[in-house]
């Protein structure tokens, strides 16, 4: 009798604490029930997590919610909505996770404080506009000529394998980082040096991957697996940290003065600033630090894995990589490609575009923070909610997109082969707080691309190249050889 009291009592007590876990106002998205503790996390598999969370989406809704260990989450997978949450001050936080609070401490741009943000944002925004905007300029130009040197480099590496395969990754990194150190290292720095802190962005990027847990489920951090991931990490970063000073100082020896046509480095403009201001909590050398290590890694990878992506597509579809050389050998008839030949250049754009979409380099977005309650269609956000753009269900919405499995470029073209942009297309994110480097990253994409296809054929080495995802912070291909065979041979 005693045994079936307690028995009955157990029962009763664990449904009384899952009802308390998941008592909800009814304003709140609709979402499935989350256990005591880890809420919903037993749902993710870590390397899936993005296609769990949409296959959630189908069931719940384009608005619902799920709590991760002890984090509210609200996750949004339709762009309407999306948009008409990310346009609101509201929603400009970012939430408060273990593992970007231990490594940003508020500073720098992604994951700051809101106050240094929208400094930091400014000055960033600013600086990549002189370098980078829409408008011709002489930095532009010293900002192409410096992207174009760096494919050279990449080609001329290429060239040197003769035709057997190359391990993309590494040699991508390269192209990517010279340029990326370049702005925000400074031009001064040694080469070897850029080299040794891009790797040990990635080794902080892949840790980061073991370390995603503890952010919704901070004690785990007294485990030993984690406390020691934890220990690498904060070496890795006291390094980071130690060369990102020396760099600051040995480029504070030289004037901020820069000629018009010179590249400037993000190190040159903050001094400048700093310089115009007699006291000040954002632009001290801490803070610079700080930035110039968010940029870094903010830039590198997703360029980086984009262009993986695009490289693998073309080639598994070689019809579609021979469209895209027809079009670049006819239109640039040999010419060196500039920013501004993207738009004589439609089934390219469009292949970049269906690349983009098809493999969603930042797949589950980068969370927000409601700030206060937000509002929208008949939904609440409670303030201090996470709000995760699933940037992934956007660009496989069957809804909009026509077999959304199929990688088909022509999606992008309208009747009279124009390239069209459509408002579902968010690679970028959207709102006041979406990616600040989109064309810096449009530019490096396009400018190697249309170089490497006019010299070379890219073959797979394997039989049959492998499209499938990791999710990291990024969604990554698996590590893979390709040939790159001269068309003129
Ligand atoms: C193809 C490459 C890239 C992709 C797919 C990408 C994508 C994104 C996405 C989805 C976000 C989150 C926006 C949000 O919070 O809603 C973001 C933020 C950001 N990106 Fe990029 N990005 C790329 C390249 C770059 C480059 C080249 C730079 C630097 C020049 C950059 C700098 C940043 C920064 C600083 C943020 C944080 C913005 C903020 O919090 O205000 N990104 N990016």
């Amino acid at each position: 009798m005693f045994a079936i009291l307690l028995a009955a009592t157990i029962i009763l007590a664990s449904f009384a604490v899952l009802v308390c876990a998941n008592k909800r106002d009814a304003a709140l998205p609709p979402g499935p029930w989350n256990l005591p503790l880890i809420g919903c996390l037993h749902k993710l598999d870590p390397e899936r997590a993005y296609v769990n969370l949409t296959k959630l989406a189908q069931k719940y809704g384009p608005i619902y919610s799920i709590r991760l260990g002890k984090v509210s989450t609200v996750v949004i997978s339709d762009h309407k909505l999306l948009k008409k949450v990310l346009m609101k001050d509201e929603a400009l936080g970012r939430p408060s996770l273990y593992f970007f609070d231990y490594i940003c401490r508020g500073k720098g741009i992604t994951y700051s404080h809101i106050n240094v943000w929208k400094d930091q944002r400014k000055f960033i925004s600013d600086f990549l506009r002189s370098v980078g905007g829409a408008k011709v300029s002489a930095k532009k130009e010293a900002l192409e000529n410096e992207i174009r040197r760096s494919v050279e480099e990449f080609v001329y590496l290429v060239k040197s394998y003769e035709g057997s395969g190359i391990l993309l990754a590494e040699a991508v990194t390269s192209y990517v980082g010279t340029v990326t150190s370049t702005l925000f290292l400074g031009k001064s720095c040694p080469r070897e040096d850029s080299a040794k802190a891009i790797q040990a962005l990635d080794e902080v990027v892949k840790m980061s991957v073991v370390a995603g847990p503890i952010n919704f489920l901070p004690f785990l951090r007294f485990l030993p697996m984690y406390a020691n991931v934890i220990s690498v990490l904060q070496n890795i970063w006291n390094k980071m940290h130690n060369f990102v000073n020396e760099v600051i100082k040995y480029n504070a020896q030289f004037s901020p003065d820069e000629k018009e046509d010179s590249l400037p480095s993000i190190i040159n403009a903050f001094m400048q600033k700093k310089s115009t201001r007699n006291s000040d909590e954002i632009y001290n050398l801490e803070e610079l630090r700080y930035l110039i290590l968010d940029m870094f890694g903010a830039s590198t990878e997703t360029t980086v894995t984009s262009i993986l992506w695009t490289v693998l597509y073309l080639a598994k579809y070689e019809d579609v990589q021979e469209k895209v050389r027809q079009e670049l050998l006819s239109v640039l008839n040999g010419k060196t490609p500039q920013m501004g030949d993207l738009e004589n250049l439609p089934y390219t754009e469009a292949t970049l575009a269906e690349v983009a979409r098809i493999r969603t380099t930042v797949a589950m977005g980068v969370p927000h923070l409601a700030l206060e309650d937000i509002y929208v269609e008949n939904f609440k956000i409670q303030k201090n909610t996470m709000i995760m753009p699933l940037l992934w269900a956007i660009h496989m919405n069957p809804n909009v997109w026509n077999e959304p499995e199929e990688f088909r470029p022509s999606r992008f073209l309208n009747d009279e082969r124009k390239f069209v942009q459509p408002e579902e297309l968010l690679p970028f994110s959207v709102g006041k707080r979406m990616c600040v480097g989109e064309h810096l990253a449009k530019m490096l994409i396009f400018l190697f691309m249309a170089t490497i296809l006019q010299t070379f054929k890219i073959e797979s080495c394997e039989p049959e190249i492998d499209l499938s995802a990791v999710c990291g912070i990024t969604l990554l291909p698996k590590p893979q050889k390709v040939v790159f065979k001269n068309i003129d041979k």
